[in-house]
């Protein structure tokens, strides 16, 4: 074996001793996966959908069981092929299979087959994307695919990076304005810093006071805005919660907008926050991890009018179109370099100054991580495949599914709309036949509240479905479901209702 066998030109084997170049495993691979060559279907590859019902969405097994099953303890002595082989086979069975068209737990479903053969490339080439030194491609990659993010928010300049997931890129986003207000603060670290105050609505995701608590601002700093009956900030809250803040004593620096909150689904108002950060000099932050790829959609992309006010926006491709984990961009307006000049230490064994090419493109040195995967490949293959107008059509797709799912839901008896929805989360309670008409008594919200805890247990057991649930406010436990995987047809939708209405009947 020498060092040309473990590179991956298309025509070099995967194993030394297999018969099986890299070019035909992943021809065979998309071929499969595609439902045949030339196939452009934007929905769940034919090959799956046939054999899709005879499988279950998991197995579920109590963690002492499990823990037997797979024997995971690591021994000194090395196992044979096959064993290995049994191994794996043991980890895809027990695994949740989060690409079955049953699987509405998550804001991520599916996994398109070009993202998977990306990430089959990434894997193998296994490179870091920090210098154009050893990641040439992808330096260059990244930059054009976060161009088209960029250009996708209204912006025809600016910077960002692709980030190990949607909470970091918002606490990137949160170190930024810190930074670009207080630029000490890299060197003297809280010293330099008043108490600081930032903004996101009572419905943001719960990153924003993580990273808060971890970048030393602590929660307490994290000043909380009321939002609307839909979920939406109230931009007057806003103004509210920024004059009492500063009667603190506190200095605000940023506010972080929500583009399709967690639970709900609600589009905050850009425009009027917008307005409000520019009449106080603040930062505009857009989570838009869940709501961002709407803007690939000509027909909702209004969702996010006055995005293209913002100074950054964080933006998760894994989610609505099926990149897969992890593919979160930290996209920004700036043009001056401010990723590099907040988070660069010039390490001058990897970031040479006097390199043989243009060290710019060793952007590495803009981020906190010293190695980093490469996010970028998986979303470009994708969009070269689908291309913008087949991703503009599971968008689409998405929403009408969504609303066909109220549509029916409404006609059925047992099933109680939270409201309305204006994404694809669809959030709802199951009223199962023993609670039906009885909503003027006493317990009856408390006893519905447990409703859903008890059908998440049986479907779970019973592997046939998942969907996720929680209380919100002083709304009891209420399922939500998330239209996201675009092999979803209307019949998953008219699945969901009936297994609910099976799995409730006796309650
Ligand atoms: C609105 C919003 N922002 C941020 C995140 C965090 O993204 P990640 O899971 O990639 O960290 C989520 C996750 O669901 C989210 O819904």
């Amino acid at each position: 074996m020498c060092l040309r066998d473990y590179m991956l030109p298309p025509s070099v084997h995967i194993y030394p001793c297999s018969r099986v170049t890299w070019e035909t495993f992943l021809t065979h691979f998309l071929c499969k996966l595609r439902g045949g060559a030339g196939s452009r279907s934007v929905g769940c590859p034919r090959t799956t959908r046939t054999s899709r019902s005879s499988r279950q969405v998991c197995e579920w097994k109590e963690p002492e069981e499990l823990r037997r099953l797979l024997d995971l303890e690591l021994r000194s002595e090395g196992e044979a092929a096959e064993q290995i082989l049994a191994r794996c086979r043991e980890v895809i069975h027990y695994s949740v299979k989060t690409c079955h068209p049953h699987f509405f737990n998550q804001l991520f479903s599916g996994l398109d087959p070009h993202a998977l053969a990306g990430r089959i490339v990434t894997e193998s080439l296994n490179t870091s994307q920090y210098t154009y030194e050893i990641a040439p491609v992808f330096v260059l990659m990244e930059e054009e695919v976060l161009k088209k993010l960029r250009s996708l928010v209204g912006w025809s300049s600016g910077d960002g990076v692709f980030c190990p997931g949607g909470s970091i890129s918002n606490m990137y986003a949160v170190n930024l304005a810190r930074y670009q207000r207080y630029p000490d603060c890299k060197q003297r670290g809280l010293r330099a810093l008043p108490p600081l105050a930032l903004f996101a609505s009572k419905e943001c995701h719960y990153s924003i006071k993580k990273g808060a608590a971890f970048l030393g601002l602590g929660t307490d700093s994290v000043r909380v805005v009321k939002t609307d009956e839909r979920g939406k900030m109230i931009p007057e809250d806003l103004e509210r919660q920024i004059s009492l803040a500063e009667a603190e004593g506190a200095v605000p620096f940023l506010v972080s907008a929500t583009s399709g909150t967690t639970v709900l689904g609600a589009f905050d108002p850009l425009e009027a926050i917008a307005d409000v950060c520019q009449h106080h000099g603040l930062w505009l932050h857009v989570d838009a991890a869940w709501g961002g790829s709407v803007l690939l959609s000509q027909t909702h992309r209004h969702l996010l009018d006055g995005i293209q006010r913002a100074d950054s926006v964080a933006w998760n491709p894994h989610k609505l179109l099926t990149a897969g984990l992890q593919c979160s961009a930290l996209l920004l307006r700036d043009t001056s370099n401010l990723l590099r000049r907040c988070h660069g230490s010039q390490a001058s064994y990897l970031f040479q100054q006097d390199k043989f090419y243009d060290v710019a493109l060793d952007t590495g040195d803009k981020v906190v991580q010293c190695g980093r995967r490469v996010d970028c490949l998986k979303l470009w293959l994708m969009w070269k495949a689908q291309g913008g107008q087949g991703l503009e059509r599971r968008v689409d797709q998405a929403f009408a599914l969504a609303w066909y799912l109220v549509e029916e839901l409404k006609k059925r008896e047992g099933f109680e709309l939270i409201m309305e929805p204006e994404f694809v989360n669809v959030c709802f309670w199951f009223v199962p036949p023993s609670l039906r008409g009885k909503q003027e008594s006493p317990d009856y919200s408390e006893r519905l509240a447990k409703v859903a805890p008890v059908l998440k247990e049986r479907m779970v057991k019973e592997g046939s479905m998942m969907i996720g649930y929680q209380p919100h406010g002083t709304r009891g436990n209420f399922f939500r479901m998330v239209v996201a995987n675009p092999a979803l047809t209307r019949a998953d939708m008219d699945f969901l209702l009936n297994e609910l209405e099976r799995l409730g009947q006796d309650l």
